[in-house]
């Protein structure tokens, strides 16, 4: 395992794709509405980060064919964006962006809703958000990575949900997935430990019933539950600090510098 500490001239770097990949989500959040295909909504994001000088990393990485991913309801992750995908009222989906600019990553994801959706939806929505909270308040120097997973896990199944364990969080900025693994269900003081410098992802996954996932056949990319119960994801670019955490996707000012 070599997890990186970025150097000064990286950290600016990631900082500004980092800070356009979360403008990427705000820019989306009004097209998001019923009728409109998943489709449409790539291409509008695939025009917005070209527009700015960037390149979006999923296209062609590993042979993915589209701009993002947005995975609606019960798809866990790497849904495709598709002409055969049409939004409906009730809907819940994640849109994931990462960004490649001047050479750097930045990698984040937001949850949406198609006008208004169940009670369970918004449960699960505002857990996993929550989920994603509690990890970020762990990241300071000397800290253990598991404990991200630690707190994410207690909190998920403590409000009867399940965390996926199959994809993590991961080091980002120099590379699309660098070290280390960020797992999102952990044993407490777990793990290497964080140093300042450090970049890396938080993106938990939460499930409304088990937490396992199958991931299509057809397409090899689109992972659902394997219930087919609801999925709800939330993910930031987070550099260590010397005094805590800085989330450089942030583009809402919902987390405070430390
Ligand atoms: N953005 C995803 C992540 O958070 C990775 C998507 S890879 C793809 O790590 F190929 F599926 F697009
Ligand atoms: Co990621
Ligand atoms: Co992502």
């Amino acid at each position: 395992m070599n997890i990186l500490i970025k150097t000064a001239e990286q950290i600016e770097g990631i900082r500004k794709s980092s800070k356009l990949a979360g403008e990427s989500l705000s820019f989306i959040e009004p097209y998001i509405r019923e009728g409109v295909s998943t489709e449409f909504l790539d291409s509008l994001i695939h025009q917005f980060i070209v527009e700015r000088g960037a390149i979006p990393a999923t296209l062609h990485y590993n042979g993915y064919p589209k701009s993002c991913c947005i995975s609606l309801n019960e798809v866990v992750c790497h849904g495709i964006p598709s002409t055969q995908t049409i939004l409906k009222t009730g809907d819940i989906l994640n849109v994931d962006v990462t960004t490649i600019l001047d050479g750097y990553y930045g990698d984040t994801s937001r949850m949406f809703y198609v006008g208004a959706v169940s009670e369970m939806a918004d449960k699960l929505v505002k857990a996993t958000k929550h989920c994603l909270n509690l990890g970020i308040q762990q990241v300071y120097p000397g800290n253990y990575f598991g404990n991200i997973g630690y707190v994410i896990n207690r909190y998920a199944t403590s409000q009867g949900f399940s965390v996926v364990y199959e994809f993590c969080g991961h080091g980002v900025g120099v590379d699309f997935h660098e070290d280390p693994q960020v797992d999102h269900a952990a044993r407490k003081n777990s793990g290497p430990k964080m140093k300042a410098g450090m970049i890396f992802t938080i993106e938990p996954m939460i499930n409304e019933g088990k937490p396992r996932v199958k991931v299509d056949q057809l397409d090899g990319w689109t992972a659902r539950t394997v219930d087919d119960k609801l999925s709800a994801q939330f993910e930031h670019t987070i550099l260590v600090t010397e005094t805590g955490y800085e989330v450089l996707t942030d583009v809402l000012g919902e987390y405070d510098l430390t």
